[in-house]
């Protein structure tokens, strides 16, 4: 990879970094349910104090649309952040101009300050080049360490990056080199668990995938459609109908291609939308009423996942396998998820995993920890599964 990295930074006394966090944190009235993308930042804010650097911290919080909304400030990140650093994070109301600029002066070498939400500015979003020189003006050189914003174009992750010296974060290397390791470059077999509602969200994913990887598992909602475009009774379950042609094409493909796809062999099947809800294990092609429907795979369909997993040098992994909010329908995701961590705590196995609610499931299955990588990023994580450049990590090639 030919971006630079904090390695290549020296003394830094006398410089501010500007540096592109995502901070973008899950809230629930007014507190931080979850401070992982916190957390991951910090290596590289510490790693930039220690060279003496003063740090400014450019993120966006949810989508104000270019406007000031006061209930979408970053103001409540800073205590947060104090807290971890260990040191008081001042906070500037405004990312750009006079505000900014007066809050950085004041701060030590070393220390570290919060600009306001970067959305609150209509250049953000629009790759403004005047906004873009705006925070330019604020710092000497430019880091990036927002993997998971990196599949937006806007100035703070992309246009900035043209105007100063530019470098990757620890967390945007570390992110980097695990999806290298996963699809770039990986150890082959490969295996591929891709899970979720829609066929319809994933189908770019869904592509890509089958042209790069030796298996792929396709299970939750969207291994329905497929069960059903090769003729399988789906009941009552989630299904896209009208997508029956593009997934037999989606199966030609893999077939093409020398990707083996792997579909639920049994299912798991229940009338209501709730925990514990009466259910029955059956295998594909028993009949089903029109209110029944699947929420999980079956022990049949795990026992074939895991002797694929055992055979396989690499797992990359987006998407439950069941409606795995809703115990017992969590039980292949958490057998897969708990089998996977086991081959890669055995060194077996380099596993990926990130996007949408992977992380809670592997969460669920008490696994996050055990897994090679699991990826902060939602959005980001799918588009680069789907192979298309990220704006904000292109910037940072040289
Ligand atoms: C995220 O939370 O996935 C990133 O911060 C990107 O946020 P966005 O989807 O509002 O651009």
């Amino acid at each position: 990879m030919t971006f630079k990295t904090l390695d290549d930074l020296s003394d830094l006394t006398g410089k501010t970094a500007l540096v592109r966090v995502d901070f973008n944190v899950p809230v629930d009235n007014g507190a931080i349910t979850d401070d992982t993308r916190l957390r991951v930042a910090l290596p590289t804010i510490e790693k930039l104090a220690a060279k003496g650097a003063k740090v400014a911290l450019l993120a966006h919080f949810d989508r104000p649309k270019g406007k000031v909304v006061p209930e979408m400030s970053l103001k409540f990140v800073a205590p947060a952040l104090s807290a971890l650093l260990g040191a008081t994070v001042p906070f500037a109301s405004d990312c750009v101009g006079d505000t900014a600029q007066s809050v950085i002066d004041a701060l030590p070498a070393g220390g570290v300050a919060l600009l306001e939400n970067v959305r609150f500015h209509p250049g953000e979003e629009k790759n403004d080049p005047d906004f873009a020189k705006q925070l330019a003006a604020l710092g000497d050189l430019y880091v990036n360490d927002a993997f998971s914003a990196a599949h937006r174009a806007h100035a703070s992750t992309e246009g900035v990056a043209h105007l100063l010296p530019a470098y990757a974060g620890e967390s945007m290397k570390r992110e980097l080199n695990a999806l290298d390791a996963a699809l770039g470059n990986p150890q082959r077999p490969t295996l591929g668990i891709v899970g979720g509602s829609k066929v319809s969200t994933k189908l770019d994913l869904l592509k890509n995938l089958v042209g790069k990887l030796d298996a792929l598992a396709i299970g939750g909602g969207m291994a329905n459609t497929f069960l059903y475009a090769q003729g399988h009774d789906v009941g009552g379950s989630l299904c896209e109908k009208d997508l029956k042609d593009t997934a037999l094409d989606i199966l030609k493909e893999a077939e093409a291609k020398g990707c083996k796809i792997l579909l639920p062999l049994d299912i798991v099947v229940a009338q209501d939308f709730k925990a514990h809800a009466p259910n029955r294990t059956q295998d594909l092609g028993a009949s089903l009423s029109a209110d029944d429907k699947i929420f999980d795979a079956g022990p049949k369909t795990v026992a074939q996942l895991t002797e694929v997993m055992a055979a396989s040098k690499t797992l990359i992994w987006n998407g439950p396998l069941g409606v795995f909010e809703l115990p017992p329908f969590d039980a292949a995701t958490v057998a897969a998820a708990k089998f996977a961590a086991s081959q890669t705590k055995a060194g077996k196995l380099v596993a990926v995993a990130g996007g949408g609610d992977t992380v809670a499931a592997l969460n669920h299955a008490g696994v996050v920890g055990d897994m090679t990588f699991v990826s902060t990023a939602g959005g980001a994580f799918l588009e680069w599964m789907e192979g298309k450049p990220l704006p904000g990590v292109e910037a940072l090639h040289g």
